[in-house]
């Protein structure tokens, strides 16, 4: 048997527009997945949750390996599913890293990569390859579809993480978007020069560590999301929460329609207002820049 982990991720900025070609910023999380690889007696077959990426992203490591053996998985997440978090990317990932590390005894970087985009595909229309980008890479930086996460090291010390517990599918609400785009395509490609503008310039503000700028810029991020159909009112409910409780700013994060929000605040105020909101809403305030796709003891 063969085990391996990858994190969870928060994307910052950009998320959606970044299906269309627009940077986005992302940040893993310290929330991992593990995924546990046996050889079995015939087929894939993944034990509890997950079974179609998990299965998805072993089998494309297993064929182009050429094993025809079979494969028992199982997988054991810290990271809450459907909510934005990026559980169906590290799981994916995690089982790919694992299957590589059975059958070939190491963990081939560039494939499992590849697989693990092919297991996100089976649980998400047209990925940007932003989720599995970071599980695979960790730490935190810049993804650009076609080019890659460049990693950078922004100098944000927490976010508080905001889970208003209403699951959906990523797949519908970025098939949602691309209605959207298609009914206003006008409008859409202004909303895109602006997310792109402003995921700039929250670059600048994560590399000098301006709290305030960063706040203010999701926010500004917020309001685009908002106007491509992706808020819902719980989390309209959960941003005006958190700016109520002090928080410098608040946006959601991934797909939107439920989901996770995530809030900015000073140092000082991080845990009353996370505290405060925990009255509410189920909030975690993660070890954000962790480690990725990495070998584990089984
Ligand atoms: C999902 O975490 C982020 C989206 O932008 C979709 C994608 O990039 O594949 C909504």
């Amino acid at each position: 048997m063969r085990c391996a982990s990858a994190p969870g991720k928060v994307i910052l900025f950009g998320e959606h527009f970044v299906v269309y070609g627009v940077p986005a910023l992302v940040v893993s999380l310290g929330l991992r997945a593990k995924v546990y690889a046996e050889r079995s007696g015939g087929g894939v077959e993944v034990v509890e949750e997950h079974s179609e990426p998990v299965a998805s992203a072993a089998r494309y490591v297993a064929e182009r390996l050429g094993y025809d053996g079979g494969l028992r998985l199982r997988v054991e997440s810290e990271i809450p599913r459907a909510v934005g978090l990026g559980s169906s990317a590290a799981v994916s990932i995690a089982s790919a890293a694992a299957t590589s590390l059975l059958i070939r005894g190491e963990l081939l970087g560039d494939l499992v990569l590849e697989a693990g985009q092919a297991g996100e595909r089976t649980v998400h229309y047209n990925p940007s390859g932003i989720d599995t980008a970071i599980a695979f890479g960790g730490g935190g930086g810049v993804y650009r579809r076609g080019e890659g996460l460049r990693q950078e090291r922004f100098r944000l010390g927490s976010i508080i993480v905001i889970d208003t517990g209403v699951e959906r599918r990523t797949g519908e609400m970025v098939e949602r978007v691309r209605r959207f785009a298609e009914r206003e395509p006008g409008r859409f490609r202004r909303v895109m020069e602006e997310a792109a503008a402003l995921v700039e310039e929250a670059g600048e503000a994560l590399n000098t560590g301006d709290l305030e700028a960063v706040g203010a810029l999701m926010n500004r991020n917020q309001d685009l999301l908002r106007v491509i159909g992706v808020s819902s009112p719980i989390i309209e409910e959960a941003v005006s929460k958190a700016l109520e409780l002090g928080a410098l700013g608040a946006k959601l994060t991934g797909g939107g329609g439920g989901g996770c929000v995530i809030a900015v605040a000073e140092e000082g105020k991080i845990d009353e207002v996370a505290g405060r909101l925990g009255g509410r809403f189920r909030v975690m305030v993660p070890r954000l820049m962790v480690e990725g796709v990495r070998e584990e003891a089984c």
